[in-house]
């Protein structure tokens, strides 16, 4: 039997935690074969709730899960961990911004980056899905200063599967039809879904419907989605949140289809055109815990605009957080 990884869960008894838990127990990030030992990190008042999705966790008798070890306690959380999604944060209300929540979440990744830096495994890979996501990336990474910043990751996933979805719906496809959707930058508004090389049943999406749909009601209704869902549900998005950090961790260990990629915020080396230590998204290849950004890719002016907009966001969130970037 393989030996089991440490994962980390971060906020473990909030809304994405319960959508979160119970997959990644069943196998469905790492694998059928791959035990895992869940560590899940709450603030005080989280925890007693946490005890209860413990409960149902252990009640689930899932074949894979060979622990289940809770704290409030990061360093504790964080003891070995090789796999941590840093989920644990505020999520905005209908009349925010992402952005609008950096003053309040945005510490509490210096302290995880920390924790993190000291406790982890030497292999760790993080996933920040807690909003504003990329910059409190950055602010992890600068916090473990031992750990390699490439291994700090803010998710897009999400933006790219609704990408997707849109894609298939327009076109009559299945979302599995879809491949080669980029999303570039922030996890905001400004974000750029990238529909230039997409394709949809092998065919160039461009070949295939207008730019006027791609650059207008496509691209607004990507950006502004997690709106939508807040004024639709009350809360902010969850399960498909969740499936997204599946996605992106899976992908992360498993890798891509072939002739695809995927879309991850990661350390920029001024690719692109990007300024050097923006945690921002790009379309990637993917595997063994690595990745590498998909070099080459054309961009018209429609793009370049778009991506300067989302890089000077980014640059803008950095500036407001200098304090917290040692
Ligand atoms: P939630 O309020 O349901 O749960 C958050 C949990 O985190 C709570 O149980 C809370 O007690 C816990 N928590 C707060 N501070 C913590 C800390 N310092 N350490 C550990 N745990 C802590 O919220 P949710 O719906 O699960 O959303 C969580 C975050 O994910 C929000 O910031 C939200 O905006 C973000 N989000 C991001 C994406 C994305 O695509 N990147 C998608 C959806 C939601
Ligand atoms: C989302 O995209 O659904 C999340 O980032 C939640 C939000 O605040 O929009």
């Amino acid at each position: 039997m393989t030996a089991p990884i440490r994962v980390s869960v971060t906020g473990a008894a909030g809304n994405i935690g319960y959508a979160l838990l119970f997959r990644l127990a069943s196998g469905d990030c790492y694998g059928k074969n791959q035990p895992i030992i869940l560590q899940l990190l709450e603030i005080a008042p989280g925890m007693k709730a946490l005890e209860g999705v413990v409960m149902e966790l252990l009640d689930s008798a899932f074949p894979l899960l060979h622990g289940v070890e809770i704290s409030d306690d990061a360093n504790k959380a964080f003891a070995g961990v090789n796999q941590a999604f840093l989920v644990g944060s505020r999520p905005r209300t209908k009349d925010m911004n992402r952005a609008d929540l950096i003053s309040a979440n945005g510490p509490i990744f210096t302290g995880q980056g920390k924790a993190l830096n000291d406790n982890a495994a030497s292999d760790v890979r993080a996933l920040v899905v807690g909003n504003p996501c990329n910059t409190n990336a950055l602010i992890a990474a600068h916090s473990a200063p031992d750990i390699p910043k490439d291994r700090f990751h803010a998710m897009t996933r999400l933006d790219e599967n609704r990408a997707k979805a849109q894609l298939a719906k327009k076109l009559g496809a299945l979302p599995g039809e879809v491949a080669r959707v980029g999303i570039w930058g922030n996890h905001s508004d400004t974000m750029f879904p990238d529909y230039a090389n997409a394709t949809v049943r092998g065919k160039a999406v461009t070949e295939q419907v207008g730019e006027e749909w791609l650059q207008g009601e496509f691209l607004k209704t990507v950006a502004t989605r997690g709106k939508a869902i807040i004024e639709a549900r009350g809360a902010s998005s969850a399960a498909s949140a969740a499936s997204a950090a599946i996605d992106h961790m899976a992908t992360l260990w498993h890798g891509n289809a072939p002739g695809d990629f995927t879309s991850m915020g990661v350390w920029s080396n001024g690719e692109y055109g990007v300024p050097k230590g923006l945690i921002f998204s790009y379309p990637v290849t993917s595997g063994g815990g690595n990745f590498n950004i998909v070099p080459g890719l054309e961009h018209g002016e429609f793009a370049k605009a778009r991506i300067a907009a989302t890089t000077a966001e980014l640059l803008s969130e950095r500036e407001t957080v200098k304090d917290l970037l040692k």
